[in-house]
């Protein structure tokens, strides 16, 4: 008998990856009636290294897997966290679970948010409704690293004010030096004294040098492509404008093709493209 093996040999010779391993949720936190953020450690006690904009493979056995964006950042030390919107079956099983108990994960996959290399530019954040869960982590880079860098603008947008998620860091990163936080809704509750229309409309608030600024988009394919033409508008280089798809994922590492955008792997070339590469994907829109 031929003796076959189990272990997946990658490239680099490491033990398959689709291993997924066990993770006790530590902390979970409601971030809106529909979202909820969990703080996660490895029951084998090694720490995941990663970098903003990678994802993980999330799994409950019996259930399914789910790309799910990493949230938290690994630059200024924070626990592996993830936020989770329920979509269906295994979002919904995900909001099922109580502190203590326990999820799978395999990665981290996916390129990153370039943003070490923009020392000393301005930048610009914009996010649509749960856009702000992948940007969380770049964001989080640059203000642990706040005086290396030059102006900052979040812009946020969500349908109304119920759907905002991390309102309490949006009010703690406003206080940050030279951070100008904007938000907006497309619906106002009773009550609502903020700004009321799409996110785009805050662009008219501020002013910013399309020479020296980067921005950092993440939102639902509307936005994305307003807030593109937008910024090309306002004379931005396509190649400074930085976004993160997502797009329909199995595998996550390359194999399987369910994530072609263009010629290219979502989850290995991606999920983060500048504009400028998503039009020669002819995905800009
Ligand atoms: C790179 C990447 C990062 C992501 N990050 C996050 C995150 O941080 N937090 C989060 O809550 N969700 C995130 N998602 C979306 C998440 O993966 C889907 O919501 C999840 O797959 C739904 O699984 P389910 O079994 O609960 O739903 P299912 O029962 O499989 O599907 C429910 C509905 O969601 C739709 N759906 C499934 N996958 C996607 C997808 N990739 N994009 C759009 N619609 C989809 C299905 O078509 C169906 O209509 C991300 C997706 C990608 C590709
Ligand atoms: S999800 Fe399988 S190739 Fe990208």
């Amino acid at each position: 008998m031929p003796k076959f093996s189990t272990k997946v040999k990658t490239k680099k010779g490491a033990e398959n990856e689709y291993l997924p391993r066990a993770a006790e949720i530590t902390k979970i936190r409601d971030l809106n009636p529909e979202v909820k953020h969990y703080t996660l450690k490895f029951k084998d006690g090694k720490a995941l290294e990663y970098k903003p904009g990678q994802f993980v493979q999330v799994s409950l056995f019996g259930v399914g897997e789910a790309p799910i964006s990493i949230t938290s950042t690994f630059e200024r030390g924070d626990d592996l966290e993830i936020a989770v919107r329920k979509a269906g079956s295994l979002t919904n099983a995900i909001h099922e679970l109580k502190e203590g108990e326990e999820l799978f994960i395999r990665g981290p996959y996916g390129n990153s948010f370039p943003w070490q290399e923009y020392k000393g530019k301005d930048i610009l954040f914009v996010a649509g409704g749960i856009g702000l869960l992948p940007l969380r982590s770049v964001m989080n880079a640059i203000f642990h690293h706040r005086k290396d860098y030059g102006k900052i603008w979040v812009l946020y947008g969500s349908k109304c004010p119920t759907d905002c998620v991390y309102s309490d860091e949006l009010v703690s990163w406003s206080k940050i030096e030279d951070v100008s936080v904007l938000q907006t809704v497309d619906s106002p509750a009773s009550g609502w004294k903020g700004n009321v229309g799409v996110v785009t409309t805050l662009f008219s608030k501020i002013e910013f040098d399309p020479d020296k600024t980067i921005a950092y988009l993440c939102g639902p394919p509307i936005m994305i492509k307003f807030t593109n033409l937008t910024l090309e508008e306002k004379k931005m280089r396509p190649d400074d404008i930085i976004t993160t798809m997502e797009m329909h994922m199995k595998c996550g590492i390359g194999k399987c093709g369910h994530c072609l955008i263009g010629h290219k792997y979502c989850c290995t070339d991606g999920p983060v493209f500048t504009y400028a590469q998503l039009k020669t994907l002819g995905a800009e829109e």
